[in-house]
């Protein structure tokens, strides 16, 4: 079969690891019999440099007419880089939001767990860790504080600025049947997250959760608020299966869980749109600080293009060949410079894509 992928390779190590992550791909499509075809569009300061907004109409068509896609990371030093003094609507993240809206892409999986190779970079003791932990945080994107209105303005000579929060029960419906959804693939347990002692939006969102709920008999539910939620996380990880929650909410939460997981440059993540569709990126930045020194780990966005397989394109086998052939580098002890200790081989970012694409 062909497959036509959009590809945005972005700022900082984006294009170094998006580049390893076709190599893969292509081993893969070599291996199946898949062809993949890749076209690239630009989007984040790339796409300011080039166009002068950080994504234009015709790569958002592109993107649309496409079975999906695949995102390296974007964005640059928000103190230095001159992509900061423009103004909030042109600069790189706007070009992430834009997509996500454009593209319907509700809903972020965001798995974080921890490898056993990669135990003695987990900042947590290991009394915390022992058996591991593997949940997957499902956070709502395309809604809540990050799309409502917001203006700065100044109100009898005092500045006030004002971002407006809001869900309506569709939104909330839609991302709790997908957190339903998943959990009954896993250990059928959803921690929904909110701050309903507080916020009305929450108070909602609790209410939608418990009716979509109904029809998930045999998945457990509870409610955390999200204050305790953090707290959990680093308390014990453990109790995590499915955490379910609002954009902003998911968007903190994220780093957190997948900073205790000790290995950011590992965890892949999944944006989805109603149907197939979908685009797929690794869980963490840009990190223009060691673009082009061979440093970046490639693997967050191997995994990713393993989650494009399983999701958009129903290739669950190739999907767990890709997963298989990461863990089998790893157990051979190669390791990129951020999950180097001693005893273990380090490799370049360009090095780590070929033995996997070779293993593949
Ligand atoms: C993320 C990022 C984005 C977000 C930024 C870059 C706009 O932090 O994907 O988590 O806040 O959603
Ligand atoms: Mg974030």
């Amino acid at each position: 079969m062909a497959y036509q992928i959009t590809v945005i390779k972005g700022d900082g190590i984006g294009p170094e690891i998006v580049d390893e992550t076709i190599k893969v791909l292509d081993a893969v499509g070599e291996k199946y019999g898949h062809q993949f075809n890749y076209e690239r569009v630009l989007m984040g300061g790339e796409s300011i440099d080039a166009y002068g907004v950080p994504i234009t109409d015709e790569a958002i068509a592109i993107a649309k007419k496409s079975d999906a896609v695949l995102l390296g990371a974007i964005g640059g030093d928000t103190t230095t880089s001159p992509w900061y003094q423009l103004s909030p609507n042109l600069r790189p993240e706007a070009g992430l939001l834009k997509i996500r809206k454009e593209l319907g892409l509700f809903a972020n999986l965001r798995p974080a767990y921890l490898y056993e190779e990669l135990k003695g970079a987990c900042p947590l003791k290991e009394e915390i860790t022992k058996g591991g932990f593997d949940m997957m945080i499902m956070r709502e994107l395309t809604g809540g504080i990050y799309f409502g209105d917001r203006k700065t303005e100044e109100v009898n000579g005092v500045m006030k600025a004002t971002d407006i929060l809001t869900y309506d029960e569709n939104e909330i419906r839609r991302i709790a049947k997908w957190g339903f959804d998943i959990a009954m693939k896993r250990r059928k347990s959803v921690i929904s997250v909110d701050k309903a002692n507080v916020l009305d939006s929450s108070r909602l969102w609790r209410k939608v959760v418990e009716e979509v709920a109904k029809d998930y008999p045999e998945v457990k539910l509870e409610h955390m608020l999200v204050d305790n939620c953090a707290m959990q996380l680093v308390r014990d990880p453990k109790q995590f299966d499915v955490i379910l929650t609002e954009n902003m909410f998911g968007d903190i939460l994220s780093d957190e869980a997948s900073m205790v997981t000790g290995s950011i440059g590992m965890l892949s993540s999944a944006s989805l749109a109603e149907g197939k569709f979908g685009l797929y990126e690794p869980s963490h930045g840009s990190a223009p600080d060691i673009a082009g020194t061979g440093k970046a780990n490639p693997i967050a966005t191997i995994l990713s293009a393993a989650m494009m397989l399983r999701y958009s394109f129903d290739l669950d086998e190739e999907a767990a060949k890709i997963e298989a052939a990461v863990g089998q580098v790893l157990k051979e002890g190669y390791r990129t410079s951020d999950i180097y200790e001693e005893g273990t081989k380090k490799v370049t970012t360009s090095e780590m894509g070929s033995l996997i694409a070779q293993r593949v």
